[in-house]
C-alpha cells in the first residue's frame, strides 16, 4: 500500500499532487491546437444541429460532483448562453423537472456508480432528454447507460474525499463549454483561442500553488481545534467555497458553512464573533469591491480572515489577516486552482485532528444505494 501511495502519507495527498497531471491528462487529444478549438466531436455523437436545438441544460450529480456542476453552470450559461439548472440526483427525480426532446442532461459522477446519479439518468432518459456523463470510469454503469460519455482523466481516486476528480471535472466542463459555445457560434474565435490558451496554462499553474502547502498547514493547525469555520466568496468563488466547506467537513469534522458572502447580512452574520476564522475568495473581478466590503464587514466583528486572491492584487493584503495569491487566469477557469488551498487546509486539519484521512467515519468512496 505504501508503494502505491508514492512516498505520500495518505492517498489524499498523492491525489492532491496529482492534479496537474491529471489536468494534461483530461486536457489531451481534445484540442486542435492548429486552430485554436476544442475538438470532441470523436467522443460527443451530438450533430450540430442537435447541439444548436438545445433550449436548457440540466447538471445532476451528488456530492463533489454536484460542487463542479454548480461551477459548470457558470461556465456553460456565459460562454454558451443556454440556461443551466442544477440539481443533486437525490432531489433531481423527485421534484418532476421539466424536461424535454430539447433539454440536456448532463450527470457528473466520478465513480459512474452512485445509486442517485444513475436514477436520475435513468429518469432523464425516459423523459426524452438527451444523456451526457462526465465521469473518471470508462465502463461504469453511467458511463455504459448514458447517450455522451465525456471522460475525465484523472485515474484512480482512492481518498474518500475527492480532490483530483473534481478539478478534472472542471476541466472537462470548460472543454465542453468552449465546444458548445463553437457550434452555436455564441464566442467569437479570439475569445475562444484565449480560452485555450489559459486553459493550457492551468496544469502548471496548479503546481506553483502546491507550495503554498506548507502555509496551509500552519493555518489548519492553528485553526483546527476550533468548531466551526466560515467560507465566503460570490459568483464563481461561493461555488468552490461549497467545496471548500465539504471537503473540510467531510475529513476534519469540524462545522463549517460556505456562503455567498452578500448573504451573511440576512443571518449568518450573527455567528461571527472575535477570532472566527473565515475564509474569503476573492478572485471574481466583476464583483471584487463588493466582496471586499464583504470582508470589512466580518473583519469588523473581529473575525481572522484568510483571503484567497489573485496574484497582483496589492489590495487583498490590506483588509485581511493573511493572503494566498493565486495565479492569474480568466475568471471562469479561477475554480481549478483556488480550490487548491482549500483541499491542502481540508488534508491538514484532519491530520492535526489526528483522523483517518483517507477513510473518513461514516462516508464511503462509492454510493450505490439510495
Ligand atoms: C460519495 C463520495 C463523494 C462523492 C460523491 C459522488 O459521497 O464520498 O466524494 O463526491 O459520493 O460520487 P461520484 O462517484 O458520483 O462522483
Amino acid at each position: 500500500e505504501t508503494a502505491e501511495k508514492d512516498g505520500f502519507d495518505h492517498y489524499m495527498l498523492k491525489e492532491i499532487y496529482e492534479q496537474p497531471r491529471a489536468y494534461r491528462e483530461t486536457l489531451q487529444n481534445r484540442i486542435d491546437h492548429e486552430n485554436n478549438k476544442v475538438d470532441l466531436s470523436k467522443e460527443i455523437s451530438l450533430t450540430p444541429e442537435e447541439i444548436r436545438s438545445l433550449d436548457k441544460i440540466h447538471i445532476v450529480a451528488c456530492g463533489t460532483a454536484y460542487h463542479a456542476g454548480l461551477v459548470g453552470k457558470y461556465v456553460i450559461e456565459n460562454l454558451v448562453r443556454v440556461p443551466v439548472e442544477v440539481d443533486v440526483a437525490s432531489e433531481y427525480r423527485y421534484r418532476n423537472p421539466i424536461i424535454t426532446d430539447k433539454t440536456l442532461v448532463m450527470v457528473i459522477s466520478q465513480s459512474g456508480e452512485t445509486a442517485d446519479t444513475l436514477a436520475a439518468l435513468r429518469e432523464a432518459q425516459k423523459r426524452d432528454a438527451k444523456v451526457l456523463a462526465i465521469t473518471n470510469v470508462n465502463g461504469s454503469s453511467v458511463a455504459r447507460d448514458a447517450d455522451e460519455v465525456l471522460l475525465t482523466h484523472a485515474g484512480p481516486e482512492i481518498a474518500v474525499a475527492s480532490t483530483k476528480a473534481y478539478t478534472s471535472q472542471l476541466i472537462a466542463i470548460y472543454l465542453l463549454g468552449l465546444y458548445l459555445a463553437q457550434i452555436r457560434g455564441t464566442q467569437e474565435d479570439t475569445v475562444i483561442a484565449n480560452y485555450l490558451q489559459a486553459i493550457k496554462e492551468l496544469p502548471a499553474q496548479a503546481d506553483k500553488l502546491l507550495e503554498f502547502a506548507p502555509t496551509m498547514k500552519q493555518f489548519a493547525e492553528r485553526y483546527a481545534h476550533y468548531e466551526d469555520l466560515f467560507f465566503i466568496g460570490r459568483s464563481l468563488d461561493y461555488a468552490v467555497s461549497l467545496e471548500g466547506s465539504l471537503k473540510l467537513k467531510e475529513i476534519s469534522y469540524v462545522h463549517s458553512e460556505a456562503y455567498p458572502a452578500g448573504e451573511l447580512k440576512h443571518g449568518t452574520l450573527a455567528l461571527i464573533t472575535d477570532g472566527v476564522p473565515v475564509i474569503a475568495l476573492a478572485t471574481q473581478e466583476d464583483i471584487y469591491d463588493k466582496m471586499v466590503s464583504n470582508i470589512k464587514e466580518v473583519k469588523a466583528r473581529d473575525a481572522y480572515v484568510l483571503g484567497i486572491g489573485l496574484e497582483g492584487d496589492q489590495e487583498l493584503a490590506k483588509s485581511v489577516d493573511e493572503v494566498i495569491a493565486i495565479p492569474k487566469t480568466l475568471p471562469l477557469l479561477t475554480p481549478a486552482l483556488s480550490v487548491i488551498p482549500l483541499q491542502l487546509l481540508a488534508y491538514y486539519a484532519a491530520l492535526a485532528r489526528g483522523n483517518d484521512v483517507d477513510k473518513p467515519r461514516n462516508l464511503a468512496k462509492s454510493v450505490t444505494v439510495e
